[in-house]
């Protein structure tokens, strides 16, 4: 019996070396963590529960048939992450450079249908070469039951996807599949294809950091949501954003204690909005004085950041949080901010977290790189998807809310639930300079004249009065008592019930 029992440990320990104690040093010197090393880290301790630990290839071809590790490249489970239970899995570079063959795919897989099946979100660590290449088109069919899995699990469980290490090819794309991508700076990168491919073909010199890195994926192309420094700081990072998570459609969003004033005055708000119009302020000053604690999980902040985006918790709830950014392009919506701001619109309504939206928008910026960029149909995406919401809808507008953007930015017309404005609020059509040019084109030639029409239509419509007499702002409230007023706005809503019409599907403006 004892034999037996040795014999169990003796696989598990052959198994935990993944591809050797030398390619491990090798992984740690690249100032990365192995597989198993960033599960204890993401996962509470001794949570973890391994799957499939002795799984083997079964190719033959390329002398692999002599080549085996257990576990395949792959370490797959399910462990908690402050109690509570997250489906995972994490690619193992010592193992043929974590690449995918059938049997690695089979494993991920399994705990993606595991997860959907038992309601829990699942957490992929990436750190792979891509396909396994001795496998062939086998490889590319695990990859694409991958892909068709994520596809399932969207909207039914938080998917995110850490990148650790290489994720080049087929590789990229489950990521892209999945709520959230995060990267480690300077040790991982994502492309479809690589360096190499991209001199033959293309005649570019770039360098792998340059085409993939995090800095490329955060700033430039939006594929990630955020970089941390290294694996340590990434993977507690992922276990706050974690926290902010429902763990499927159903549950709702989380609640947790709070150790805040549901009803804190900050008088500080009753002057963060500078007489001059012109002049902006700090949009995260107000976003973290609003949250319990201060505290604000930012989604995709070094891009777009005209617009803000990410989570809070109010009396311990989780709500969204979606807000105009005076100090970049004066808060303008421009193609990106209303991609990005519409991802995280869906994302919160798929998995019924409340969003509390604040406005402060001069409206969508002009120019011909806009038009010529599609800005008409990005802007419409943040339109449907603030439209199709039907979770608690909360607005504040704090100043601006011109034209078009204030028609976008979760107003009462696209079923906003509680409006409220400061008196600093403006809601118009546009600001009062082009109005009048507009309006008193014949009166353009005289200074006078014009300062008095600006001042008039300043008067009649630079105000949230206007809009608070038709209906359309629920309320005008100080500014020093919004945490106050929006906790009491989401506690009303707290039961809301609202249904769309049935569809198969929308046609979300892609
Ligand atoms: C099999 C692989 C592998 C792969 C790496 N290895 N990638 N084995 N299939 N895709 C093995 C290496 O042979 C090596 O084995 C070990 O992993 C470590 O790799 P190194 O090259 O020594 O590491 P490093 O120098 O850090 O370079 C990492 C790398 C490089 C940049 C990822 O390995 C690389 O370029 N790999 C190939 C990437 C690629 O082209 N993948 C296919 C993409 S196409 P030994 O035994 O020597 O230690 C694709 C299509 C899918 O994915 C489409 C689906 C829709």
């Amino acid at each position: 019996m004892s034999n037996i029992l040795d014999q169990l440990q003796i696989r598990r320990d052959e198994a935990r070396l993944g591809g050797g104690a030398k390619r491990i040093e090798a992984q740690h010197n690249k100032g990365k963590l192995t597989a198993r090393e960033r599960l204890e880290l993401l996962l509470d301790p001794d949570s973890f529960e391994e799957f499939d630990m002795f799984v083997k290839h079964r190719s033959v071809d390329f002398g692999m048939d002599k080549s085996h590790f257990p576990g395949d490249g792959v370490v797959t489970g399910w462990g908690t992450i402050n109690g509570r239970k997250t489906f995972v899995y994490a690619q193992d570079f010592t193992v043929f450079g974590g690449s995918l063959s059938k049997t690695h795919a089979q494993k991920i897989c399994k705990v993606q249908e595991m997860a959907i099946k038992n309601r829990s979100p699942i957490i992929g660590l990436n750190d792979s070469g891509g396909a396994r290449i001795q496998e062939g088109v086998e490889a590319l069919a695990g990859y694409t039951d991958v892909f068709q899995n994520n596809i399932l699990a969207s909207g039914v469980v938080p998917q995110i996807s850490v990148i650790m290490g290489p994720s080049a090819g087929g590789a990229v794309y489950s990521p892209a599949l999945t709520d959230f991508i995060f990267m480690v700076r300077d040790s991982s990168y994502m492309f479809l294809t690589g360096p190499d491919v991209l001199k033959t073909v293309t005649n570019e010199i770039v360098t792998a950091e340059e085409l993939g890195g995090a800095k490329t994926h955060t700033t430039k192309s939006s594929v990630a949501d955020g970089a941390f420094d290294n694996d340590l700081e990434t993977l507690s990072e992922i276990r706050r954003l974690f926290d902010f998570l429902p763990l499927n459609n159903r549950t709702g969003s989380p609640v947790r204690k709070f150790y805040d004033k549901h009803d804190r005055i900050d008088e500080s708000l009753d002057t963060i909005v500078p007489e001059n119009p012109n002049i902006p302020y700090d949009m995260h000053e107000l976003v973290e004085k609003i949250a319990d604690e201060g505290d604000f999980f930012e989604i995709q902040r070094d891009f777009a950041k005209n617009i803000l985006c990410g989570f809070i918790r109010l009396e311990g709830q989780t709500v969204g949080v979606v807000a105009n950014q005076p100090m970049v392009l004066a808060g303008c919506l421009d193609s990106d901010a209303s991609r990005k701001a519409a991802r995280h619109v869906r994302f919160c309504d798929a998995f019924d977290i409340p969003i509390l939206t604040l406005v402060d928008v001069p409206g969508f910026l002009p120019g011909t790189s806009q038009e010529f960029g599609g800005s008409i149909k990005h802007g419409a995406k943040l339109l449907y998807a603030f439209g199709e919401a039907t979770v608690p809808k909360v607005t504040v507008i704090t100043r601006k809310a011109y034209g078009g953007a204030y028609c976008v930015m979760a107003p009462k017309h696209l079923r906003g639930d509680i409006n409220y404005a400061w008196p600093t609020a403006q809601i118009a059509v546009m600001g009062a300079k082009g109005a009048v040019e507009i309006l008193h084109r014949s009166d353009l030639s005289d200074n006078d004249k014009i300062d008095k029409h600006i001042n008039d239509y300043e008067k009649k419509f630079l105000s949230p009065f206007r809009a608070a007499e038709l209906g359309y702002i629920d309320e005008v409230i100080q500014p020093h008592s919004t945490r106050k007023r929006v906790n009491r706005a989401f506690a009303l809503l707290k039961d809301k019930e609202l249904k769309n019409p049935w569809k198969k599907h929308g046609n979300l403006p892609l």
